[in-house]
C-alpha cells in the first residue's frame, strides 16, 4: 500500500534500469475473480486485493518516472456482471478514492478518468469528480482510471463530435485527418501508451484503447493482478527497455 502522507522519490532507483521509464504505461488488470477463485475466496476480495496492487503499482510508476498510468478499471461490457459484483466494485472505487487522496496529493499525482462516466452510479460519480477535481493541480504522474469504458465507444463518442463539426460547417469531409478524430478522444491531453501490460495470460486487448495502442509494446505475464507487484512492473519494464521500436519504419 501506498504509504499515507509520505512523499515517493521521482528517481529511477540505479540499480533497477539504466535506460528512462516509459513515459506512459497502460495495464489491464486481470484475473482477480480466478486469483479469488484458486484460493476459495469471493470473487469480491479477488478485487479487493486487485485494489492493493494498484496502489502498490501507482507508487512503483511514480517513483520510477512513470509520466501516465492508464488502468482498465471496469469496461462497458462489464455491466453483464452479477449486480453484486457491479455494485462492489463501484463500492471498492469509492473506497479507493477517499482512501488514496492523501497519497496522491501528498506525491503530486493527478487522477484522471476516461469512459462514458455520466452512467456511473451518482455516488462514485461524485467520488470521481472530487477527487479530479481536488487533485487538479498537481504536476507529477497522471493516473487515469478507464472505468465505464470501451476503445469502440471512445471512437463513437469521438466520430459523433466529428460528425458535429461536418454538420455545422466547421470540418470538410475530404479534409478530414487523423488529427481530426484524435483531439475528440478521452485521451487527447496524453501521449499514447509506449508500453501495455496484461496480467492472467489473456492474449486480448479486450476493447481497450482500440486506437491508441497501435504502436504500443505488449507484456503479457500469467500472474493473476493482485499478484503482480513492484518486481513484476521492474520485470516488465525491463522486457519493454528490450524492444526495438520501429514504428512501422526500419
Ligand atoms: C478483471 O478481473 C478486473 C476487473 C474487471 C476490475 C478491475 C478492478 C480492480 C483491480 C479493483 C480496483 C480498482 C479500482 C479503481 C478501485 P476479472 O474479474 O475479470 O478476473 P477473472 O477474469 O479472473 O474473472
Amino acid at each position: 500500500m501506498i504509504a499515507q502522507s509520505t512523499s515517493l522519490t521521482p528517481l529511477p532507483p540505479p540499480s533497477v534500469f539504466n535506460l528512462p521509464a516509459p513515459k506512459h504505461i497502460a495495464i489491464i488488470m486481470d484475473g482477480n475473480g480466478r486469483w479469488a477463485k484458486q484460493r476459495g475466496l469471493p470473487r469480491v476480495t479477488g478485487h479487493e486485493n486487485g485494489a492493493q496492487a494498484l496502489r502498490s503499482v501507482t507508487e512503483t510508476c511514480c517513483e520510477i518516472g512513470v509520466g501516465c498510468l492508464t488502468v482498465y478499471a471496469f469496461s462497458t461490457e462489464n455491466w453483464k456482471r452479477p449486480a453484486a459484483e457491479v455494485s462492489a466494485l463501484f463500492g471498492l472505487l469509492e473506497h479507493f478514492l477517499a482512501a488514496e487522496l492523501p497519497t496522491l496529493l501528498a506525491n503530486n499525482i493527478r487522477l484522471r478518468a476516461i469512459g462514458r462516466l455520466q452512467e456511473l452510479p451518482p455516488t462514485a460519480l461524485q467520488a470521481l469528480e472530487r477527487t479530479i477535481e481536488r487533485t487538479s493541480t498537481n504536476t507529477g504522474m497522471n493516473l487515469v482510471l478507464a472505468i465505464n469504458y470501451s476503445g469502440r465507444a471512445e471512437l463513437v463518442d469521438a466520430v459523433r463530435l466529428v460528425c458535429e463539426e461536418v454538420a455545422n460547417g466547421h470540418l470538410r469531409p475530404e479534409d478530414f485527418t487523423q488529427e481530426d478524430l484524435q483531439k475528440h478522444l478521452y485521451t487527447k491531453d496524453w501521449p499514447d501508451p509506449d508500453l501495455l501490460i496484461r496480467t492472467s495470460g489473456e492474449m486480448r486487448l479486450s476493447n481497450f484503447l482500440l486506437w491508441q495502442l497501435s504502436y504500443t509494446e505488449l507484456y503479457v505475464t500469467p500472474k493473476c493482478w493482485p499478484d503482480f507487484g513492484r518486481e513484476d512492473l521492474f520485470e516488465a519494464v525491463r522486457d519493454f527497455h528490450r524492444r526495438q521500436r520501429r514504428f512501422g519504419g526500419v
